[in-house]
């Protein structure tokens, strides 16, 4: 649910700004993000958290932001090994890339759920996935953390070194607020729930 009218931010809790700032900046691109653990186990997954940040050199960033566990496993992985794949997600992947949010424990890959493909990149050593439209093989440049509690943000800034392009005319599928999702090429909207 969206608040409306005006109001300070100290007013709300955690869970009505999650609501409604996530409804309010939208359609947001998904990063459907490959890591690698420093003990070898290949991790993925999605963050709607996530923009272009320049093309010289270029960059983009994403957030995984605290959760009630702590911080996650994509963020320990780029920092530990300073590697990371950000693959694009269009509606064909996008079922995948909801079952790779489960929260699994970080001795289980994301990738055993077997709905998505691995590729291996060629410069670094997370895989890329096979059915996105697209996929940047990056490099760890930057994190911010802003805050301590569930919800805080932590910026991963990488710096995209080598990509992949399968399919350049389709459009992705982005993130609304809730349930929901934007079909840009089929201009459709489509609920997905996580999964358990
Ligand atoms: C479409 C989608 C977008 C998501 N975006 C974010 C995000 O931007 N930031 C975040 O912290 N979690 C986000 N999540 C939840 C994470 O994917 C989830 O917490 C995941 O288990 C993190 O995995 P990790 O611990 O392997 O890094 C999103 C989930 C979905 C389905």
């Amino acid at each position: 649910m969206v608040r409306s009218g005006s109001w300070d931010v100290s007013e709300v809790t955690g869970a009505e700004l999650y609501d409604t700032l996530s409804s309010l900046v939208v359609p947001r691109p998904i990063a459907l993000v490959s890591t690698v653990s420093r003990e070898g186990i290949q991790n993925l997954a999605p963050f709607s958290f996530f923009m272009l940040g320049g093309t010289n050199p270029p960059s983009v960033c994403f957030s995984p932001v605290v959760g009630p566990q702590g911080e996650k496993d994509s963020l320990r992985n780029a920092e530990q090994t300073g590697e990371v794949c950000i693959n694009g997600v269009h509606r064909s992947v996008v079922h995948g890339a909801n079952q790779a949010s489960a929260p699994v424990d970080s001795s289980t890959s994301e990738w055993d759920l077997g709905e998505l493909s691995p590729v291996p990149c060629d410069l670094i050593k997370p895989w890329r996935v096979l059915q996105s439209p697209f996929s940047f093989e990056c490099k760890l440049v930057d994190v911010l953390r802003h805050g301590t509690a569930p919800g805080a943000a932590r910026y991963v800034v990488c710096e995209i070194l080598r990509v992949h392009v399968a399919s350049p005319t389709s459009l992705p599928s982005a993130r609304l607020g809730g349930r929901d999702y934007l079909d840009l090429d089929a201009l459709e909207i489509f609920e997905l729930g996580r999964p358990e």
